[in-house]
């Protein structure tokens, strides 16, 4: 049984919402801190410019929500609709939240509103790709109603190890 984390209660109000051009910089921050833990995900740099991210981020076609802790971006979730008529219904979901505002309920938060947007949008099937090792990240999807559709063995070399790269997804329909 997994005990609830408590954000300490000094810890500022966290609010979901659409990210905007102006979070560009608060966006790119909460990927690096991720990417520098060096275990979730696949990049070590996040490579888009601020100038690129603020024009990502004006887009309508796709989603970005961000975990907003007083100004503070803390959590990033991004939809990307399929660019293609033959993929437009699909969407590939990533997230990312900082260390410290883990395990308190905020990335089941965000991706239950992504999912009621992308419903919203006519999008019927939503995937994603997880590192095996990500137990923490496999279990939170199953709670929401992913399923396995596909492994691609040993594809990554995280510490030394060779991980699996698993494919998840969700029919909304
Ligand atoms: C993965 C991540 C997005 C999850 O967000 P989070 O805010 O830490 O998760 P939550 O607190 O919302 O957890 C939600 C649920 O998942 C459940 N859960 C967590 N770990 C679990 C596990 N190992 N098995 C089963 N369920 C689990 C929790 O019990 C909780 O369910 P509940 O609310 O019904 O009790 C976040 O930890 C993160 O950003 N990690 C680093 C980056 C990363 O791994 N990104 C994903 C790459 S694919």
């Amino acid at each position: 049984m997994l005990r609830k984390k408590i954000l300490k209660p000094d810890t500022p109000q966290v609010l979901v919402r659409r990210g905007e051009p102006s979070d560009a910089s608060g966006v790119i921050g909460c990927m690096q801190s991720v990417m520098d833990e060096g275990i979730y995900l696949l990049g070590d740099y996040y490579l888009m410019t601020e100038r690129a991210e603020r024009e990502r981020l004006s887009s309508r076609s796709d989603l970005t929500l961000v975990a907003d802790a007083s100004r503070e971006v803390v959590g990033v979730l991004t939809l990307q609709r399929g660019a293609y008529r033959k993929n437009r219904h699909t969407a590939t979901l990533g997230i990312a939240i900082k260390k410290e505002y883990r395990g308190a309920g905020l990335g089941k938060k965000m991706i239950t509103e992504a999912l009621s947007w992308a419903r919203a949008e006519g999008i019927r099937k939503v995937n994603l790709e997880v590192f095996s090792s990500n137990l923490n990240a496999i279990g939170l999807y199953k709670n929401l109603g992913f399923s396995y559709e596909g492994v691609r063995k040993g594809q990554f070399m995280i510490n030394d190890s060779l991980v699996d790269d698993v494919l998840m997804s969700v029919w909304l329909d």
